[in-house]
C-alpha cells in the first residue's frame, strides 16, 4: 500500500501532503484502473496556479465517474525552490507516479526533471511556466500546458485601444494626446511576462495610440510587492499616471491597493485605467466593481482539464479528447478570452459550469 498519494485532496492539498491509500498491486488489472498523477506547483501563494490545481482537482473527482477509474493526486509545492522540485520528482517515481505535472521554478532549469523523467519512463507534463522548445524536445513523452502569451498581450492592448477608441478624452488627462503608463512586470525571464510586456505596447501603437512610459517594475506576479511599486509611481508621477499596465490579475490589485491607500476610489477623476491578464475569481471581482477596466482570461479551467485528459490519454493509450489539439504532438495550448463589464456575466457563467 502506498502512503503518500492524496485522492482528491481539495486545494488544502497546497499547504501540505496529505496522506491516503492507493490499493492497486502494479500490473494488475486494478493498477490499470489506476491513475496516479503528482503535481508540483513552482509557489503555493500564486493565486492564479492555486485556482488552476483546485480546478484540476475538481475535474478528477468528476472524471473519476465518467472514465470508471479512481484518479490519485499528490500536490506538493516547491516553494520557490528548484533543488526542491527536483527532490519532489524523486519523491514521486518513488511513490509509483504514472504521470508528474510540473509548474517549473525556473524554466530555464528543467534538466534535472528531464533527466529523472526520463531513466524512470514517467512522462511528463509541463505547466504555466513554458520552457523552451529545445528541453521538450528532448524526450518524446514531455508536454506543455499553457497559452500563447502573446495573445494575452495583445487582447490587454485591444480593451485599451477599445477604450480610448470611445474616452480618449476622459483617459489623457493632461491632454497631449499620448497615454503616460507605468507598467507592473511579472518575473523577470519568465516568458509570460516578456511577452505580454512587449506585446500590449506594440498593440496599442501600432493601433495609432501613442504612449510613453513613466516608469516600469518588477513585481513578481505579486499583490504585495505590486502595491509597494504602485507606492513609488505615485510618489514620482502622481496623478501624471493615466493607464497602469500589469503583467496580472494580482499586480493589478495590489496597484488598487496603493490607490485606496492613497485615498483614492473610482469616482476620482485621477484614478487611472488599470488592466489585469487572468481572470481570477478576486480580478474578476475588481473588473464587476469597476477598479480595472478589463482583463484577460487566462483559462485555467481549460488548461487543468487539458492537462487531466492528457495524462489519462498517455496512461491509457487513448486518442486524446478531441475538445484537445495536441500541436507538434507536446503542446495544449487554451485560447485566452478579453474580459470587460460588458462580457463579464458571460465569462462568469461561463466559469461557474
Ligand atoms: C499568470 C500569473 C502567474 C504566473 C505564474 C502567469 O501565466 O498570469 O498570474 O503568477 O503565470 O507562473
Amino acid at each position: 500500500m502506498k502512503k503518500n498519494y492524496v485522492v482528491l485532496g481539495g486545494l488544502a492539498a497546497l499547504a501540505g501532503i496529505t496522506t491516503i491509500c492507493s490499493c492497486g498491486q502494479p500490473g494488475t488489472e486494478e493498477e490499470e484502473k489506476n491513475l496516479k498523477i503528482g503535481i508540483s506547483v513552482y509557489d503555493q501563494y500564486d493565486t492564479f496556479v492555486t485556482e488552476m490545481v483546485s480546478s484540476f482537482q475538481n475535474y478528477a473527482k468528476e472524471k473519476e465517474k465518467d472514465w470508471g477509474i479512481s484518479i490519485e493526486l499528490e500536490v506538493k509545492n516547491a516553494n520557490n525552490n528548484q533543488i526542491s522540485q527536483n527532490d519532489q520528482m524523486d519523491d514521486f517515481i518513488q511513490d509509483g507516479a504514472d504521470i508528474v505535472c510540473i509548474n517549473l521554478v525556473d524554466r530555464t532549469d528543467a534538466s534535472g526533471i528531464i533527466e529523472k523523467a526520463k531513466s524512470n519512463d514517467i512522462p511528463v507534463i509541463f505547466f504555466n511556466r513554458e520552457l523552451v522548445k529545445e528541453d521538450l524536445e528532448r524526450w518524446d513523452k514531455l508536454y506543455y500546458v499553457g497559452a500563447d502569451a502573446f495573445q494575452s498581450g495583445k487582447m490587454q492592448g485591444d480593451i485599451l485601444v477599445e477604450e480610448c477608441k470611445k474616452n480618449f478624452s476622459v483617459i489623457d488627462k493632461n491632454k497631449d494626446g499620448i497615454l503616460q503608463y507605468v507598467m507592473l512586470e511579472g518575473e523577470p525571464g519568465h516568458n509570460d511576462s516578456m511577452v505580454r510586456s512587449m506585446a500590449v505596447i506594440n498593440e496599442i501603437t501600432e493601433r495609432g495610440y501613442l504612449v510613453e512610459k513613466l516608469s516600469d517594475e518588477i513585481a513578481n506576479w505579486n499583490r504585495d510587492q505590486a502595491a509597494n511599486k504602485m507606492k513609488q509611481f505615485l510618489e514620482a508621477y502622481g496623478d501624471k499616471i493615466e493607464v497602469v499596465m500589469a503583467n496580472n490579475d494580482d499586480m493589478a490589485l495590489g496597484a488598487i491597493d496603493t490607490l485606496k491607500d492613497f485615498g483614492m476610489d473610482i469616482t476620482d477623476e485621477n484614478w487611472p485605467v488599470i488592466l489585469g491578464v487572468d481572470g481570477t475569481a478576486v480580478g474578476l471581482h475588481a473588473v464587476e466593481k469597476g477598479e480595472m477596466l478589463g482583463t484577460v482570461l487566462n483559462d485555467f479551467k481549460g488548461q487543468a482539464c487539458g492537462m487531466l485528459e492528457l495524462a489519462y490519454s498517455i496512461k491509457m493509450e487513448k486518442p486524446l479528447s478531441e475538445e484537445f489539439e495536441l500541436e507538434d504532438g507536446k503542446y495544449i495550448r487554451l485560447p485566452y478570452k478579453s474580459v470587460t463589464k460588458k462580457n463579464l456575466g458571460e465569462i462568469q457563467m461561463e466559469l461557474m459550469e
